[in-house]
């Protein structure tokens, strides 16, 4: 079957993969609302008032005849250069997809010059996942344990791995409820660890929503900002701002970016999707830090919109693990390849030859 678009991957994946991973991937808190509303949010944007229903469209208003015959759609992250401005989002488990786990999705993100978030729920540690890429634009995804010391010692070991910049996941205090994980018993299998955490905690026996339960510190507040400050010489970006509140706080705690992200509709179920919660986070920051976003990207044009509405780069979580599945590493670059060529064919018919020609205009709201 030909690969040609990111839901061909979606669809191999769901064939091949054993169920209880399927459903692991898949996985939305509650009736998983907010995981379906990523995705149908790029279509229109339905924003839900308290007495009546307000839709608004969301749809471009491409130029023409502006010279698009030579393309560049390079971007910096944090003043690294990226080819595109799309990077892997952190996941957990990937060797749930592919033997190689993350080191397979190491070498693709380096293979595509873009930016790869491991997640501290890694199949691989730390030192297997810089070495199988050396040179890679790599940042490392931080859940603060209960037992501060081995929060400390994975951010000190991912500084002194070459990691660029550090992530903090903000809205897991505790697991969503995702059904099917609970009625499939999910765990690991017993041959895959979360390395990065072996000896620290008998994970391998745990499920991960238990783990996150007895070992994750709810208590954390943005006070902890200035803890991990004291860390690391890192730049530090937070990850799953939707409100402007939380901007703010952002930005008055000193850290350097944002994700606006749901986590995939993994958490609060009936949360925005982030399309929607984007402008609010972005007029909020008033351009001091750089706005990131996650969830639903599945097409070229989504990137677009996200760009369009301030994002600086998105990020991609289950495309990843779908590319993960079909091909290990060469079919993850496939996925970004796809992405890639979508995404750069978007802005030409757009009528942008480059990052900075995308903006705001390019998005037409209006009240139906
Ligand atoms: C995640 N996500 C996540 N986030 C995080 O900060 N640390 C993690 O370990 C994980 N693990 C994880 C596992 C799986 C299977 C999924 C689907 C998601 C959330 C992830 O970083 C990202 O926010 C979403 O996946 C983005 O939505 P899409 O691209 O999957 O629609």
């Amino acid at each position: 079957m030909a690969m040609v678009c990111l839901s061909d991957f979606e669809a191999y994946a769901k064939k091949h993969l054993p169920k209880i991973a399927w459903d692991f991937f898949a996985a939305g808190a509650d009736d998983c609302s907010t995981r379906d509303e990523n995705i149908l949010a790029y279509k229109s944007i339905i924003l839900k008032d308290y007495f009546f229903f307000l839709a608004l469209q969301n749809r471009f208003r491409p130029r023409m005849l502006r010279d698009v015959s030579v393309m560049d759609i390079r971007t910096k992250l944090l003043g690294t250069e990226i080819s595109f401005p799309v990077g892997i989002a952190p996941t957990g488990f990937h060797q749930l997809a592919w033997p190689d786990g993350e080191k397979s999705t190491a070498r693709a993100a380096t293979a595509m010059n873009t930016c790869y978030i491991a997640s501290t729920y890694s199949t691989c540690t730390l030192e297997e996942i810089a070495a199988a890429a050396p040179g890679g634009i790599r940042w490392f995804q931080l859940y603060i344990h209960r037992n501060r010391a081995v929060s400390q010692q994975l951010v000190q070991q991912a500084e002194a791995l070459g990691f660029q910049g550090l992530v903090l996941t903000a809205d897991l205090p505790y697991t969503g409820k995702r059904r099917d994980d609970i009625r499939n018993g999910f765990r690991l299998p017993p041959h895959m660890k979360l390395k990065n955490l072996e000896g620290a905690f008998e994970v391998c026996k745990m499920s991960p929503s238990f783990h996150s339960l007895c070992c994750l510190d709810p208590s954390v507040t943005w006070n902890d900002i200035y803890w991990l400050r004291s860390l690391t010489h890192l730049p530090i970006i937070v990850k799953g701002i939707l409100t402007k509140e939380d901007a703010e706080l952002a930005v008055r705690h000193g850290v350097q970016g944002i994700i606006v992200s749901n986590h995939g509709g993994r958490q609060l179920d009936g949360g925005p999707a982030t399309i929607d919660a984007l402008v609010e986070v972005v007029d909020a920051v008033q351009g001091k830090i750089e706005v990131y976003l996650d969830g639903g990207i599945r097409k070229g044009s989504d990137v677009l919109k996200a760009l369009a509405l301030g994002a600086k780069c998105v990020f991609i979580g289950r495309p990843a693990l779908w590319g993960l599945a079909y091909k290990g590493e060469e079919g993850l670059q496939d996925v970004l390849r796809i992405l890639q060529d979508e995404f750069r064919l978007s802005m030409a018919l757009a009528g942008c030859a480059s990052i900075s020609e995308i903006g705001r205009h390019l998005v037409q709201f209006s009240k139906l």
